[in-house]
């Protein structure tokens, strides 16, 4: 199948995918059809498909990862491109290069598309208006993750068929976490209920401008949503002490067995990992019948799949306006 003959459902329009913020609920719809469509037409992923033959993506990654990291590249290996792989520790950065001269570098190599992880906010954007290729956001210090915050809607959206009118309580380091920004974002477009919850110190003081709730108690809202997202604690973002033991927090703000039972009987329980087992949640509900935790990452292929797609339409309008 061509890219031109990929089916998309409404509108899109993106030239990169830096953040779900600015997009509107059909362009996030897009997406998710897109997404639907290759999570079916593939057969769960194991078709090999051709639609970006030709094209070269580039995973930029200047922070960890182990999950989004892998399913950029084998999504863009499924799509038929081919793929360079970047670690910041052994490439010239380590010997002075600039963030900026190393991606032209590598965008002379002829590369489409960029996915881009990096521990400064705006880092993707400032490549994007740098480079000629489109760029994704892989996760940019504490500000978005769009393509987590997709996938984390569209195993909701598996799960129950629709977003607006659910609610969803994101659970932990709102402060810190790139990927409560992104869901935030996504599922206040698309019309679902959104409490974050956690340690005060936790919670932004301005964060209810975005549209949501905020709660210091798990155990009072609980038996009022549909879906809890767990957010690891983000240790290496903090400094200084945001609550007094580890322990005080799991017991707080923690999913265990206890909680489960008094939640709703069909609670989905999300997580984008990496989990902390004993922190943000117990093996026990983790493993257990309500987690959705490996769907997050099957599902995560197919919204990556879909985004490179979208993103690699764009480019080939571009560049036929060009000739
Ligand atoms: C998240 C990240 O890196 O922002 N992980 C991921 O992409 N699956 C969340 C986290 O690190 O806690």
């Amino acid at each position: 199948m061509l890219l031109s003959e990929i089916p998309v459902s409404g509108p899109w329009g993106e030239r990169h995918l830096l953040g779900l913020e600015h997009l509107s609920a059909d362009q996030l719809h897009t997406v998710l059809d897109l997404a639907r469509h290759y999570d079916t037409a593939t057969n769960g992923g194991s078709q090999r498909l051709d639609v970006l033959k030709g094209l070269v993506v580039a995973n930029l990654f200047f922070e960890n990862s182990t999950r989004t990291r892998t399913s950029f590249s084998l999504a863009a290996r499924r799509l038929g491109a081919d793929t360079v792989d970047f670690t910041a520790s052994t490439s010239s950065l380590s010997k002075g290069e600039t963030f900026i001269d190393t991606a032209q570098t590598i965008e002379a190599m002829g590369i489409d598309l960029v996915v881009c992880r990096h521990r400064s906010p705006g880092a993707p954007h400032l490549l994007a208006r740098n480079l000629k290729a489109g760029v994704l956001n892989a996760g940019d210090g504490t500000h978005e993750h769009p393509t987590q915050g997709l996938l984390d809607i569209y195993t909701i959206l598996k799960e129950r068929g629709r977003i607006a009118g659910l609610t969803v309580a994101l659970v932990g380091d709102i402060r810190h976490s790139r990927v409560a920004r992104s869901n935030i974002h996504g599922l206040i477009a698309l019309g679902a209920r959104v409490i974050v919850c956690g340690p005060a110190t936790l919670i932004p003081s301005d964060i209810t401008r975005l549209g949501v709730e905020v709660a210091f108690n798990l155990d009072e809202i609980l038996p009022e949503v549909d879906c809890v997202n767990l957010l690891r604690v983000q240790f290496e973002r903090q400094r200084g002490a945001f609550f007094p033991s580890i322990s005080e927090y799991a017991h707080l703000f923690g999913m265990n067995g206890d909680r489960i039972r008094r939640a709703r009987e069909n609670l989905l329980v999300l997580a984008p990992g990496p989990i902390n087992r004993g922190v943000e949640l117990t093996p026990e509900v983790a493993d257990g019948p309500h987690s959705l935790i490996l769907n997050q990452v099957t599902n995560g292929l197919f919204i990556r799949m879909a985004c490179l797609t979208l993103l690699a339409q764009e480019r080939r309008k571009e560049q036929e306006a060009r000739r």
